[in-house]
């Protein structure tokens, strides 16, 4: 198995391969997957394989968790194409031409380190297993719709399962993120205010303090 940026490959021969979709040599099917920015390349799969079997199985990303394999927990949520997805419900050579990103592929700045940190910070993270799958979908959530109120927050999570927190603390770090990225945006904002009260050219930039 093989990992190649996903922006160095040249696009002719990643056209090629996905057309290929083919046998390999062991007889499996081949075929490349675009996860967390790398390009996978797949070998000796089974055309049956669920994109979670190929990503921990095969590929070794075990930070997408298998739980109940029937879409019913979200413990194995990844975005396909930014919609969010329970990999256990895709089929693995369908993926193919879809960026799949992880929790690990979110990213250690902005939004996704504001999740994982206030998880952290509010006791949402106890077994820890369902964390990944929680991320993921909050990320997903507060970047769709950053001002949700509880009962979307409720019904957003609705996927996912925690057999440890009783929601309460999850609920609570997603709070505390709005919280934090609520302060951060009214900050931004009075900081413009008094720019141009003191008649001050200065821009700020586009994405906020730390790019969301
Ligand atoms: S393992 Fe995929 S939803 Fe439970
Ligand atoms: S923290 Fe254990 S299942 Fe959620």
């Amino acid at each position: 198995m093989t990992a190649v940026p996903a922006d160095g490959l040249d696009a002719g021969a990643e056209g090629a391969d996905r057309a290929g979709g083919a046998a390999g040599a062991d007889g499996g099917e081949s075929y490349r997957l675009n996860v967390d920015g790398f390009l996978r390349t797949v070998n000796g799969a089974s055309i049956g394989d669920s994109l979670l079997t190929v990503l921990r199985d095969t590929l070794g990303v075990t930070a997408v968790k298998d739980a109940c394999e029937q879409g019913r927990c979200g413990a194995c949520s990844v975005l396909l194409d930014g919609r969010l997805a329970a990999s256990c419900t895709v089929l693995a050579a369908d993926a193919d031409g879809t960026r799949v990103v992880t929790v690990a592929g979110l990213g250690g700045a902005g939004l996704a380190r504001a999740v994982r940190a206030m998880f952290l910070a509010e006791g949402a993270v106890q077994c820890g297993f369902c964390t990944p799958g929680f991320v993921v979908a909050v990320t997903d959530l507060l970047t769709r719709h950053p001002d949700a109120d509880e009962e979307e927050i409720r019904e957003a999570l609705a996927g996912n399962i925690c057999r440890c927190t009783g929601y309460g603390r999850i609920l609570a770090a997603v709070r505390a993120v709005q919280a934090e990225r609520g302060a951060l945006r009214s900050g931004d904002a009075h900081s413009s205010g008094e720019t141009q009260r003191h008649g001050e050219t200065q821009r700020h930039s586009d994405g906020g303090p730390d790019g969301w």
